[in-house]
């Protein structure tokens, strides 16, 4: 059964906005990570079935739609309100929205659900461990681990760009450790190298 508000959809819609390569991996990934917490959310809940499925098709598809206007729309007037307003015209469901919102400081959405909180702990962390792959000599994720991870986040001058308070204060907000929430995250983008292109 495919979801009417999916996974499949959110891809097509990426895909339809986004034209640059690494923008659509950047929000794959995210996807992959955020979908991992949703299917942990899912258990937590008791989730069975078609309840459970939807759930992660929600968490799946807002983290795969979160920079959806980001190329044709960067600026902080318009990123993510243009693509917000474009999803709500096509019926998503408003937690899905506001998890985009969300993910933005200077939305005024403050992060309260799971799966708002999920999106901006992913954001920032889908990138740094994609950068930790991309300088191993094979340039695969399957040999990034935790502590080589961890190591890196204390190198200013690697991936520079990536905050590492957004990964700090994302994992606090999902009430882990950095390291699990590394773990968590590396294992869900192993479990999924090859769609993720590591
Ligand atoms: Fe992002």
């Amino acid at each position: 059964m495919e979801a009417a508000f999916g996974k499949a959809e959110a891809r097509r819609l990426l895909e339809e906005w986004t034209k640059g390569e690494s923008l659509r991996k950047h929000g794959l990934a995210v996807s992959v990570c955020v979908e991992a917490y949703g299917r942990l959310e899912a258990a937590r809940l008791g989730l069975l079935d078609v309840e459970a499925e939807e759930l992660v098709e929600r968490y799946a598809s807002a983290g795969m739609l979160h920079d959806m206007d980001y190329e044709r729309h960067p600026s902080l007037e318009e990123h993510p309100f243009v693509g917000v307003a474009a999803l709500r015209e096509l019926g998503w469901p408003e937690e899905v929205l506001r998890a985009i919102l969300a993910h933005a400081d200077y939305s005024g959405v403050a992060r309260e659900s799971h799966l708002e909180k999920v999106v901006f702990a992913c954001d920032e962390l889908a990138g740094f461990l994609t950068a930790c792959a991309l300088v191993k000599p094979s340039r695969l994720i399957a040999e990034v681990e935790v502590a080589g991870v961890k190591k890196k986040m204390k190198d200013k001058a690697f991936a520079r760009a990536v905050k590492r308070e957004d990964i700090t204060l994302g994992a606090e907000l999902l009430g882990l450790s950095v390291e699990e929430h590394v773990g968590n995250c590396l294992a869900a983008m192993q479990a999924r190298a090859a769609e993720l292109g590591l």
